[in-house]
């Protein structure tokens, strides 16, 4: 019997037990856990020796070898690669601790079904202790280069993107409406208290609190397990693994979410379209409940777009036809039908993808680019639009990223152009950090989430260089990149241990050694 790496850290003891009784658990080693820290927020918000050399003096944050609670081979020889490429100490040490961050210490938990051999992985946001759908399979695609075949060993990566799929599509089959999950049954974990959850909250369809961490329905939740799918697939071609276990299921039932969100809120006659979905909560804040009675503003039906209650941020959408969760849709839509040509799904399922990507990409030129011509964020098909970004991925900036669009689409770079100015209302200035940022957290603080989207849609190399000088400048002497920052004052920032945007930096980096290696001899000192 093996137990799984780093569960000395508080919270996860309790684990250990759990794991130690269930005999379908074979995957991970046991390791010495004697150094290992008893919280990594609490780890991630302390500076940690040895210092790096430049004038940021950035601590070295990740946890012991043997702590780590995932290990590839690949993203290590990587990091020493990059260690004689990048010139400037500080950016390599930034880099060096976040890429690995998922890895290190996020997949709480790995294992298979019970009395079978479907592979299940568990992966954490990080200080929440609990599995969003969007952030595992972002947390994810950060390590995709390496993904390289669909080997079975067990301590892959491979493994790892299917325990994750397989996890994700059991979830998505039960509660298609949810954003965040508790450990699977197999796990032995205990289910864990969403503290952040506003009184009284009522949500329908109501999922049950031992599966469901959070139920805020988010359509880049859908379009994120698209994603992890097409980036398995695409890599491995391991068409074999999809139709084994309950893929086919998984993307009908998300097909039909798709197709009921996008119903308009009134019939012809007057009577209200009873709502597939609706969420309301006792909060002080605007973006935690739903308007309207708990239904959403009014959305009009046939612009092609599809409805979605939240952002990526979890903060309630003010328009339900939220754009950049439509663009990223539209474009993993079409990255997974090869998966359901090949495993020969039913041709209805396939027609109804394909159409649905060609509704939503003729939907947003018709209805969601302004006069001015620019991407509006959100709108309700009625003509009101919300002209603004927010830092989260999916994005307007991120359309690229995405794969929506080309990086010089003309509609893109006058919208790029627009919401990186104060003509955007979240966008953030200030001495430590200037980036589009969230109603999230509030006024005053800037998200390298978005700073990092920059580089990872520019050309310019002075505005890369810009993006890199405020990332390795504004940790607070940490090393880890943050959630937020208060845009006067780098003490102030939000999240110590936020894994999802760790490893998207590390993408930047990637991208940038591919793209432009020449920026990662710039000096920042
Ligand atoms: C991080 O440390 C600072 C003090 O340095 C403290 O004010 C803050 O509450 C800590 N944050 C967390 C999440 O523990
Ligand atoms: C498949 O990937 C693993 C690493 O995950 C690697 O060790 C192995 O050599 C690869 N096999 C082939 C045939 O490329
Ligand atoms: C789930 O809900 C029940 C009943 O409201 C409550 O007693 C229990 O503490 C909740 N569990 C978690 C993990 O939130
Ligand atoms: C969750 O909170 C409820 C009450 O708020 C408490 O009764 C229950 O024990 C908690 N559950 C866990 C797993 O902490
Ligand atoms: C992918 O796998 C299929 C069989 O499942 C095979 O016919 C095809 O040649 C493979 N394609 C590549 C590029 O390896």
């Amino acid at each position: 019997m093996l137990l799984a790496r780093g569960l000395a850290w508080s919270g996860l003891l309790s684990a250990a037990w759990g794991l130690a009784t269930n005999e379908a658990l074979d995957f991970v080693q046991l390791e010495k856990r004697t150094n290992c820290p008893t919280d990594y927020t609490d780890y991630a918000n302390v500076s940690h020796p040895p210092l790096s050399e430049g004038k940021y003096k950035l601590g070295y944050q990740r946890p012991p070898a043997e702590c780590r609670t995932f290990v590839s081979q690949e993203v290590e020889n990587k990091i020493e690669e990059l260690k004689g490429v990048i010139e400037d100490p500080d950016l390599f040490r930034l880099f060096e601790n976040s890429y690995p961050n998922t890895l290190d210490t996020t997949v709480k938990w790995r294992g298979k079904a019970k009395d079978s051999d479907e592979e299940l992985t568990f992966v954490i946001t990080g200080d929440i202790d609990a599995m969003w759908i969007r952030d595992s399979a972002s947390q994810l695609h950060s390590y995709l280069p390496f993904l390289t075949n669909a080997t079975a060993e067990s301590d892959s990566l491979a493994s790892l993107f299917r325990g994750l799929i397989n996890l994700q599509a059991r979830f998505l089959i039960e509660w298609p409406y949810c954003n965040a999950f508790q450990p699977p049954l197999e796990s032995g974990l205990e289910p864990v208290n969403n503290s952040d959850a506003s009184a009284n909250t009522k949500v329908f369809p109501d999922p049950d609190n031992y599966t469901v961490f959070e139920c805020k329905y988010e359509l880049d939740s859908i379009a994120s397990f698209l994603q992890l799918s097409a980036d398995y697939y695409e890599k491995t071609n391991d068409s074999q693994f999809f139709s084994k276990y309950q893929w086919t299921d998984a993307v009908q039932t998300l097909m039909t979410v798709v197709g009921e969100q996008t119903y308009p809120t009134y019939n012809e006659d007057g009577s209200i379209v009873i709502a597939p979905y609706t969420f309301s909560a006792f909060t002080n804040r605007g973006t935690e409940t739903l308007n309207n009675n708990a239904y959403g503003n009014p959305a009009a039906g046939g612009t092609g777009l599809v409805r979605s209650a939240f952002r990526p941020s979890d903060d309630a959408c003010i328009y339900e036809l939220f754009v950049p969760a439509n663009m990223m849709l539209a474009a993993n839509l079409e990255r997974v039908i090869p998966i359901a040509k090949a495993i020969k799904a039913p041709q209805c399922l396939i027609d109804m993808m394909s159409k649905r990507a060609k509704l939503i990409r003729d939907g947003i030129t018709k209805h969601a680019v302004t006069s001015e011509g620019y991407f509006a964020f959100e709108i309700d098909g009625f003509g009101s639009i919300n002209a603004m970004d927010d830092t989260g991925v999916p994005s307007l900036l991120s359309a690229p990223y995405l794969g929506f669009l080309e990086r010089d689409d003309k509609t893109y770079q006058t919208t790029r152009k627009r919401i990186l100015s104060t003509s955007n209302p979240y966008f953030m200035k200030g001495p430590v950090i200037s980036s589009i940022s969230s109603p999230h957290i509030g006024p005053g603080w800037g998200w390298p989430m978005s700073t990092i989207t920059q580089i990872l849609t520019s050309d310019d190399d002075e505005e890369i260089k810009d993006c890199l000088r405020t990332l390795v400048s504004s940790t607070n002497g940490l090393g880890l990149i943050h959630e937020s920052i208060f845009t006067f004052n780098e003490e102030a920032f939000t999240r110590p241990w936020f894994a999802w945007v760790n490893g998207l930096f590390g993408e930047a980096i990637l991208d940038l050694y591919q793209r432009k290696p020449e920026l990662l001899k710039t000096s920042f000192q």
